[in-house]
């Protein structure tokens, strides 16, 4: 049998597939169409200090290749979690990361001093690269410095391994890796959603309120994988790719290009079996190479 098993900063997950934050909510509603103890872990919605409604709608529309958003973080806030979600994740059959939003440095740190080992959780996720909220949020994820700050005050903060998820809206994603580095950063998810946007030919305006939107889905794979090649190249540190991984072939280019694990988003919604068909995919490439863990084939594109 193929060792599945994937080591991420000292977490172990059953196998390299988890799903993205914001395509899972914080467990519940997925869980009927993809057995939540079949995954290698979960990551949940972001959250912020206070509930968010989100952005005004319409703010999802489809594109031929993706789906852009424009969300906005809608999510209950801190406290709701706390008390009314986090019991229930941490019953959860598998690794939980939380994911954690901020316009402020202030409120990554509140956040992340409230998620702690003993909340049972396995990682927290700290989103630097949400594009759809004003004010904040955004230049965490663009400018090296305020990147590190704030993954170096959310490290000293928490004693849970720190994830930085970056942005693909920048012109130098190793300089952002290695910021999010010196930061102290114990893993690097990418990519978020790429800036974009649709205009309704017949109203002659944006289709989305927001006007703008983060691009998920097939469009983004190239521009993901490429990222996660040149970073696996520069910073030592374990990469979680995502980015329009909707079939096993994907993920396994993503394995190559030097991801650890791979996280499913938009893939989900396509297809809520996308997981598991991914999962039984890698898993007959490898038997049929003769690949006998699938740490073998991470980064192997590159010798
Ligand atoms: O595309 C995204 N949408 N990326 C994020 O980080 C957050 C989300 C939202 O809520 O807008």
């Amino acid at each position: 049998p193929v060792d599945l098993t994937t080591q991420l900063a000292g977490i172990t997950l059953r196998n390299p597939i988890v799903t993205c934050s914001g395509t899972y909510g914080f467990g519940e509603e997925y869980a009927p169409y993809c057995p939540v103890d079949s995954l290698g872990g979960i990551t949940l919605k972001g959250i912020t200090p206070l509930p968010r409604l989100g952005n005004p709608v319409p703010r999802l529309a489809e594109t031929p290749a993706g789906l852009l958003n424009s969300v906005g973080l809608e999510n209950p806030g801190l406290e709701e979690f706390l008390k009314t979600y986090l019991p229930k994740v941490r019953q959860l059959p598998t690794e939980v990361i939380a994911n954690i939003s901020g316009f402020s440095l202030e409120d990554y740190v509140q956040l992340a001093q409230a998620l702690q080992k003993d909340s049972g959780l396995a990682a927290l996720e700290v989103n630097i690269s949400c594009p759809n909220v004003k004010h904040g949020g955004m230049h965490f994820g663009t400018d090296p410095g305020s990147a590190e700050e704030v993954i170096s005050a959310v490290k000293a903060a928490t004693d849970l391994p720190v994830i930085a998820k970056l942005s693909p809206n920048v012109t130098d994603i190793v300089a952002m890796a290695r910021a999010a580095q010196r930061g102290g950063a114990d893993v690097l998810s990418l990519i978020n959603t790429l800036l974009g946007m649709q205009i309704d030919i017949h109203q002659q305006r944006p289709v989305l309120a927001n006007t703008f939107g983060g691009l998920s889905g097939p469009a983004i794979k190239p521009v993901a994988l490429r990222m996660v090649w040149q970073v696996f190249a520069a910073v030592d540190l374990p990469i979680i790719g995502m980015g329009g991984i909707v079939t096993w072939q994907d993920a396994v280019e993503f394995l190559l290009a030097g991801a650890t694990a791979v996280s499913i988003g938009t893939g989900n919604f396509v297809n809520p079996q996308a997981p598991l068909e991914i999962l039984r995919g890698i898993t007959d490439y490898c038997r049929q190479r003769g690949v006998a863990s699938v740490g073998d084939l991470v980064g192997l594109a590159h010798s």
